[in-house]
């Protein structure tokens, strides 16, 4: 089989940019060009300011940038240039037509593919690195077979992405297994084999799987679902915890050792954000559907629909602690992001939060470590409403530090679970003495010591844990 040299990438987002940021960096036999249409991205790739914070990454980036990894809006020439291709694009969640709000949106995948037959002049390997419903490969298939030019032969793998933000350097570093999908054909095996190599590099063989194509391919969309189900049935838990004395972490705790169940993933919170997760689901959901399964939809549908009671559920809860109204109270936010180390924030609970805050009338502060002011006023104002974000001033603030945000607050509400957030890091009674009282605490994310707060003389409200006394009453 053929060794591959030259790589694209198609798409310098979240995936595409650590990605084969790493595969340079641990294979520097391997030139890998990283392309993506928007010059604004390519730019900071290029800068000191890469468009993605994640932990590790600017080592890597800067350890072999301009060496043997580019980052180009020049498609085309990377593409005739390549032996291999990534296709790393988005496919975000169908917005209007057929399958709106369930189907993936694999117009970013067909151009991408487009592009490759209309420039490629030699034999490539196609790569699909984003997540896509099965059986897409196929249909790339067909666009590079009936648009290639004659002498260029394409094989088609399928290589999902296990990368969770904010851990993506660590878990490319080690990977839990690479898989790689082919069709069961000569050409098919060797071009897995080309591939195998590559992560072979730093990879241990026995955790580079080959299988066949739709396997590879459905088993990204079913590692999400079981994963978001992990999180909303702990957070179903959570939610007989609270009307019960019983406490989630310790019910996390104990399920947890059993091996057939495990400790990880069992954290409840504020309900599940990223990108990933309920796209992905919905992709499930939209799929079962067309294959005439409505069952498994519903099934898989409730993983979502538990994901956002919890933040109603979470939400109903502030309000009623708060005496039954939040009208011109002052709420800190702590945490935009959807999860720690990550300036991501696709999906992330705290803008469902806050948009049921601004319902009730609340004027809220809001901190984040890491996400840019202007993502927030982008994700809190309403798409298409002329000047929104001159509206939303008047009720939402962005403050520089946690301090800041809760100085004048009747609550302060956790929804990211950043570790300078913790009562080790934060100075919770020079918190206390500015705020309102009685001075409340939602920690959405389970990251505090109750206990430690209360001595403070906060009243601290945890999801999954219940304010019921311990003693039979
Ligand atoms: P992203 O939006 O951050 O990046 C996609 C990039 O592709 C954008 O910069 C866009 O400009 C570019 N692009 C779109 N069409 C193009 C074209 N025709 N030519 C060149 N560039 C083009 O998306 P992402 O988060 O990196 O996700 C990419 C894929 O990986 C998705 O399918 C996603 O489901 C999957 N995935 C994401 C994660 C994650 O943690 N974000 C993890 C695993 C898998
Ligand atoms: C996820 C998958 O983990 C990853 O394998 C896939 O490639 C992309 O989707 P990501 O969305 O980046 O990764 O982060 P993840 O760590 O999975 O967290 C997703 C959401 O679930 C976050 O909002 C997180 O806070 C939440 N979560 C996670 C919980 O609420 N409880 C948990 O126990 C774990």
């Amino acid at each position: 089989h053929k060794r591959v040299t030259k790589i694209c990438c198609i798409g310098a987002g979240y995936v595409g940019g650590p990605t084969c940021a790493v595969i340079a960096y641990k294979c520097p036999h391997i030139t890998v060009t990283i392309v993506d249409l928007n010059q604004a991205r390519i730019d900071a790739w290029n800068s000191d300011e890469l468009p993605i914070y994640e932990p590790g990454l600017d080592e890597v980036v800067k350890a072999v940038r301009g060496k043997n990894l580019f980052f180009s809006t020049d498609v085309d020439t990377a593409i005739k240039e390549a032996d291999l291709i990534f296709v790393s694009v988005n496919t975000p969640t169908k917005k209007s037509g057929v399958g709106k709000g369930f189907a993936a949106d694999l117009g970013y995948v067909e151009s991408a593919t487009r592009h490759i037959a209309k420039v490629a002049v030699s034999d490539k390997i196609v790569v699909e690195k984003s997540t896509v419903p099965c059986r897409t490969a196929q249909s790339m298939r067909k666009i590079l077979d009936s648009n290639g030019k004659p002498g260029a032969r394409f094989d088609i793998l399928s290589n999902p992405e296990f990368l969770a933000e904010g851990t993506a350097i660590r878990d490319l570093f080690a990977p839990d297994r690479v898989l790689i999908g082919s069709l069961d054909t000569a050409n098919g095996r060797a071009a897995a084999a080309s591939l195998a190599d590559v992560y072979g590099n730093w990879v241990p063989r026995k955790q580079v799987i080959t299988m066949n194509l739709w396997s590879s391919e459905l088993s990204k969309l079913a590692a999400n679902a079981l994963l978001a189900q992990r999180i909303s049935s702990i957070n179903a838990l959570s939610a007989i915890c609270e009307a019960t004395g019983a406490d989630v972490d310790e019910v996390s705790y104990a399920v947890g050792l059993d091996s057939r169940i495990g400790p990880k993933f069992l954290k409840a919170s504020v309900g599940f954000g990223g990108s990933c997760f309920q796209k992905d689901i919905l992709n499930l959901v939209y799929l079962s559907e067309s294959l005439h399964l409505p069952d498994v939809a519903e099934y898989w549908r409730q993983v979502v629909e538990m994901n956002e009671s919890q933040k109603r559920r979470f939400t109903q809860h502030i309000i009623s602690s708060l005496f039954n109204t939040l009208t011109g109270k002052r709420l800190a936010v702590l945490g935009f992001a959807f999860k720690k180390d990550t300036g991501d924030t696709r999906e992330s609970a705290a803008i469902t939060l806050i948009k049921y805050f601004r319902q009730e009338q609340a004027k809220i502060a809001i901190y984040d470590p890491k996400v840019e002011e202007s993502q927030i006023w982008y994700d809190l104002a309403e798409p298409g409403v002329v000047d929104d974000v001159t509206a939303l001033k008047k009720q939402v603030t962005i403050t520089s530090s946690a301090y800041e945000a809760a100085e004048g607050a009747d609550a302060v509400v956790i929804c990211t679970e950043w570790d300078e957030f913790r009562d080790t890091k934060l100075d919770y009674e020079k918190i206390y003495a500015t705020m309102n009282k009685p001075a409340f605490i939602f920690d959405g994310r389970l990251i505090l010591n109750q206990k430690k707060l209360e001595k403070i003389g906060f009243k601290v409200e945890c999801i999954g844990r219940s304010r019921l006394e311990e003693s039979f009453e």
